[in-house]
C-alpha cells in the first residue's frame, strides 16, 4: 500500500529560482514563500547561504531569512555548503538546515568545488556545529541515478554518501535525481540499495523532471514505503552546475495526484494554483506544471 500522508518538501524558492536566468527581487521571494505556507506546505526550503559568486540568484539568503523566520505554520530549512555558509544562516533566523553531497565525483566538483570525501568531512563539522545548537539537518545526496559526466551512477555509490549523512546525524536524506534521467527501471534498484541501510521512514525523493519521468519514479517510491517528495511551485527549477537538467516535478501536479490517489498533503490545491499563478507572472514563464495549466484553461 501507499503512505496514507505524504510531507511535501517545497524547494521552489531554492531549488527554482538558483536556476532562474532573472535574479527575483527579495520581496517577491518573501511573498512566494508566505502564499506557499498559506497553501498548506508544511515544509518551505527557503534559500541558500552559498557563495554569492556561484549562485548570484541567492545573494539575498540573509534578507529573505530574516523576513520569513517568524512566520508561522512552515519549517524553513536554508542549503549550508560549509561552516561558514552555517554561521550566516543561524545569524539570520534559521532553524533549520540541510547540507548536500553527492554520489558522483565529478558532480561534486563543480557543484561544491570538492571531492565526496573532503565534503562529507565538512558537513560532519556542520553536523556537530547544528548538534550543539539543536538545529536539525537535512541531507541531500545529489546525482543518484545519473551524472552529467560520468553517466550511470551504481546504487551502491548512493547508498554509500546516503548512509554516511545519515550517521552524522540527518534526520532525513533526500535522494536527489539531479538531471532527471532515472526511470522506475533504474529508481528502484537505487531506493532499495539505500533502504538497505537507512531506515524508509528517513528517506525522501527528489526528482527533476528533465524526461518526465517524476511522476512515475514518484509513484514507485511511495510504493516503496517512501512518505516524503520534494518538488518546486510550478516546476521551476534545474541547477546551475547540471546542464540540461529541468526544472523539479512541479507541486501542483504531484499535490493532484496525491488527491488523486487519496493521499492527504495538507496542501489546498487552488490556493497553490495561484501562489504558482504569482510566480511565474512575476517571471513572465509559462507555469512548468501540467496541472497548472490545464486548470488555468477552464
Ligand atoms: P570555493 O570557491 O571552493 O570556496 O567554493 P572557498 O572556501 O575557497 O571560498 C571562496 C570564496 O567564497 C571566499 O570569498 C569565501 O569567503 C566564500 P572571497 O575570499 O573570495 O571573497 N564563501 C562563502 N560565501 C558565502 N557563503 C558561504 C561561503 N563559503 C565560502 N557558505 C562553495 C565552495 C561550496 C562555497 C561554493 O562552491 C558554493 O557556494 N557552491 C554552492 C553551489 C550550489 O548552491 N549549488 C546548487 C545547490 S545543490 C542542488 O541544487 C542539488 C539538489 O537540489 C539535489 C538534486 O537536485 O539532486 C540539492
Ligand atoms: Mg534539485
Amino acid at each position: 500500500g501507499i503512505p496514507r500522508f505524504v510531507k511535501i518538501v517545497e524547494v521552489g524558492p531554492r531549488d527554482g529560482l538558483q536556476n532562474e536566468k532573472t535574479i527575483v527581487p527579495t520581496a517577491v521571494k518573501i511573498e512566494l514563500i508566505q502564499r506557499l505556507v498559506s497553501s498548506g506546505l508544511l515544509v518551505v526550503e527557503a534559500t541558500s547561504f552559498v557563495s554569492s559568486k556561484w549562485v548570484p540568484q541567492l545573494a539575498d539568503a540573509k534578507d529573505v531569512m530574516e523576513a520569513i523566520r517568524n512566520v508561522e505554520g512552515a519549517r524553513f530549512p536554508v542549503l549550508t555548503p560549509n561552516l561558514k555558509g552555517f554561521e550566516a544562516a543561524v545569524a539570520a533566523g534559521a532553524k533549520e538546515i540541510a547540507i548536500f553531497a553527492s554520489a558522483s565525483e565529478s558532480f561534486s566538483k563543480s557543484n561544491i568545488n570538492c571531492s565526496i570525501e573532503v565534503s562529507l568531512s565538512r558537513y560532519r563539522e556542520v553536523a556537530a556545529a547544528a548538534k550543539k545548537l539543536s538545529i536539525p539537518v537535512r541531507g541531500y545526496v545529489s546525482c543518484v541515478v545519473g551524472c552529467p559526466v560520468e553517466g550511470a551512477v551504481p546504487p551502491s555509490k548512493v547508498a554509500h554518501v546516503a548512509k554516511e549523512l545519515y550517521d552524522m546525524g540527518c534526520y532525513e536524506i533526500s535522494l536527489g535525481d539531479t538531471i532527471g534521467v532515472g526511470t522506475p527501471g533504474t529508481v528502484i534498484p537505487m531506493l532499495e540499495a539505500v533502504m538497505d541501510v537507512v531506515p524508509v521512514d528517513k528517506l525522501a525523493v527528489h526528482f527533476h523532471d528533465t524526461y518526465g519521468q517524476s511522476l512515475p519514479n514518484i509513484l514507485i517510491s511511495l510504493q516503496m514505503g517512501i512518505s516524503t517528495v520534494d518538488s518546486s511551485i510550478s516546476g521551476l527549477g534545474g541547477c546551475p552546475y547540471a546542464k540540461g537538467a529541468s526544472g523539479n516535478v512541479a507541486t501542483e501536479d504531484v499535490v493532484y495526484m496525491l488527491n488523486g490517489l487519496g493521499v492527504k498533503t495538507n496542501v489546498d490545491l487552488t490556493k497553490l494554483l495561484s501562489a504558482g499563478e504569482f510566480i511565474c507572472r512575476h517571471l513572465g514563464c509559462q507555469s512548468g506544471s501540467k496541472t497548472a495549466v490545464a486548470l488555468g484553461k477552464i
